[in-house]
């Protein structure tokens, strides 16, 4: 058995978290590979709107096993407030839920470390959401984080004072305040009692036993190719690898057990935090998308910046992933729209027109090429089938299935399980 890949191709926010509940069912096994508090994936059924942000996407499936990987930042903080806020839905989580060992732990200064660092950044900030992520991203490489099966060893508190002792010296060098640092380290120890009592395994034995099993197994991306460590528009990106080559390293799964690779975008495009975004409205029309797709983040809370498709970023991303079927998402935020544009190539101020992403992508004063199309401009509540969708909507599918060169198998119609059209 293979592994399926499910992704996110812009930067993030797609509407992964709705995706993976929605394809769940058919999976035995849901795994997380990259990113951690960061991540913010909503899921709505049953008049219920929950946001995850660490816990796979499966947990509200009661037959499915949801692993957290070793390509994962943990926070254990968030963790328990996760795992406590799943009460009210009866589920089993310590049977349902478990924690690669080798996951790596945001322990509290990774938090005011990546606050010290944006500070300093000043107006190039990246816009972090600040949860620790690229601290402690950092320290993994740099070989000196504390992963979760350190949780266990008697020698944890003095590893953690090796870390914190090598974290105060550069906040100091910062001038960063650490008046907060008392109560967070409260609920950090609080919380690593709790991780003790949750399964923490070898999670790269559970997934490569189940798929000898012929389990099936969904592995849900975090963030969006455009955010990726080596391939997003750095140093605007997140600090790990948000690619399907990221759910290998991220899970201890081999490249040639990769199957599906599901590659998720929104009819449109959104960012939050610094960084280029070609196809970027400052205008009423930017206004009005960010209103009816309620464009504000999950975990932050900050307006997303919303645009138009952007097909030579959406190429790109299709590129590096290998990206067998697409899903697209959130058709009907474009519903209030007379006429549709879509990016087709860069306009460089020498008037030479491309179409790929350069390495130069940040400095370049590319502005979009549209085409234009004529809008659906109807409600789209109550369809149930591709065939009931307006003749304006196939056609918008139709054309970006032939720019792109990828069945698009999925049209999502709004953020409810039900409102899932499949092709
Ligand atoms: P993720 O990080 O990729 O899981 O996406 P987020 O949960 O951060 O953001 C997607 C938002 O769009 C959430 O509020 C979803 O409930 C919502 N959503 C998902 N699909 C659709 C859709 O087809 N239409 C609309 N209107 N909203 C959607
Ligand atoms: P999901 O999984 C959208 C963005 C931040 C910032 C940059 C770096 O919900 O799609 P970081 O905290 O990782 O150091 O921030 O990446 N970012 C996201 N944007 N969705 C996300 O996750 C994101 N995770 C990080 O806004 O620009
Ligand atoms: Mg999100």
């Amino acid at each position: 058995m293979k592994m399926d890949v499910l992704l996110g191709l812009q930067w993030g926010d797609e509407g992964k978290g709705k995706i993976v509940d929605v394809l769940a069912p058919q999976y035995e096994v849901v795994a997380r590979f990259q990113g951690g508090p960061n991540a913010g994936h909503t899921l709505e059924f049953d008049g219920i709107k929950h946001v995850l942000h660490q816990i796979p996407s499966g947990i509200f499936r009661s037959q499915i096993l949801n692993i957290i990987g070793n390509g994962v930042v943990l926070d254990p903080i968030i963790l328990k407030k996760e795992i406590e806020a799943l009460g009210k839905f009866a589920i089993d989580y310590r049977k349902n839920l478990v924690i690669s060992k080798k996951a790596t732990i945001i322990i509290p200064t990774h938090k005011l470390l990546d606050a010290a660092y944006e500070q300093a950044k000043g107006d190039k900030k990246i816009g972090s959401t600040l949860k620790g992520i690229g601290p402690t991203y950092q320290d993994k490489i740099g070989r000196s984080a504390l992963r979760i099966g350190d949780v266990l060893s008697s020698d944890f508190r003095e590893k953690y004072t090796t870390l914190l002792d090598k974290h105060k010296s550069t906040l100091s060098f910062y001038n960063y305040p650490l008046d907060a640092l008392e109560e967070m380290e409260r609920q950090f120890f609080e919380a690593i009692e709790f991780v003790k009592t949750l399964p923490l395994i070898d999670s790269e034995y559970a997934v490569n036993d189940a798929l000898q099993a012929k389990k099936r197994i969904l592995a849900e991306g975090a963030q969006g190719s455009l955010l990726d460590i080596d391939f997003g528009s750095y140093p605007f990106v997140t600090s790990s690898n948000t690619m399907t080559a990221g759910a290998c390293t991220g899970l201890g799964v081999a490249p040639s057990k990769i199957g599906e690779v599901f590659g998720i975008f929104k009819a449109y495009c959104t960012r939050v935090g610094s960084g280029p975004f070609p196809t970027e409205l400052m205008d009423s029309t930017g206004e009005a998308m960010r209103k009816e797709g309620n464009e504000f983040g999950s975990t932050t809370g900050r307006p997303r910046r919303c645009g138009w498709l952007d097909l030579p970023a959406l190429k790109y991303s299709i590129m590096i992933n290998g990206v067998t079927q697409l899903f697209m998402m959130k058709a009907d935020v474009l519903n209030i729209f007379e006429e549709i544009k879509v990016c087709t190539a860069y306009e460089l101020p020498s008037g030479e027109q491309i179409e790929k992403l350069p390495f130069e992508i940040n400095e370049l004063d590319a502005k979009p090429v549209y085409k234009t199309m004529k809008g659906w401009n109807c409600s789209l509540d109550g369809v149930t089938e591709y065939e009931e969708f307006p003749e304006a909507l196939k056609e918008y599918v139709t054309y970006l299935e032939e720019q792109l060169n990828v069945p698009i198998k999925l049209v999502s119609i709004g953020p409810d399980r039900i409102q899932t059209i499949m092709r």
